[in-house]
């Protein structure tokens, strides 16, 4: 395939690639943490037609304590252009008495599945 560029349209599977993502958590106990995130390589998706991403690490220090998580990202949403991205739903460890959620996609990648 060569070198891939940002704006180069990619039909199907790019086998090495991650996404960097930067969201928030939910607002629990009256305030939110940051999330900057930066996935794991590729691997199948149940069904094999598509790929998934795992990732886990730490929110970032808020209101005196931070929170871990681990999740499994949605398969690939192709959004036009040869590029995709991916849904997180998840929950934050418990910390402090209380957890967060994190909701959202992540930034484009090349590839369409
Ligand atoms: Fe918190
Ligand atoms: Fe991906």
């Amino acid at each position: 395939m060569g070198e891939v560029y940002k704006n180069d349209f990619v039909e199907g599977f790019v086998a090495n690639h991650n996404h960097g993502s930067v969201s928030y958590t939910s607002v629990d106990d009256g305030h939110v943490h940051q999330c900057l995130d930066v996935s794991s390589p590729p691997m199948p998706s149940q069904d094999g037609s598509s790929h998934i991403h795992y990732t886990e690490g730490y929110v970032l220090f808020d209101d005196g304590h931070n929170h871990y998580y681990k999740a499994y990202s949605s398969p690939a949403i192709s959004v036009g252009n040869g590029m995709h991205v991916h849904y997180y739903d998840f929950y934050t460890t418990e910390n402090d008495g209380h957890k967060h959620r994190v909701k959202g996609v992540d930034q484009p990648m090349p590839g369409t599945k």
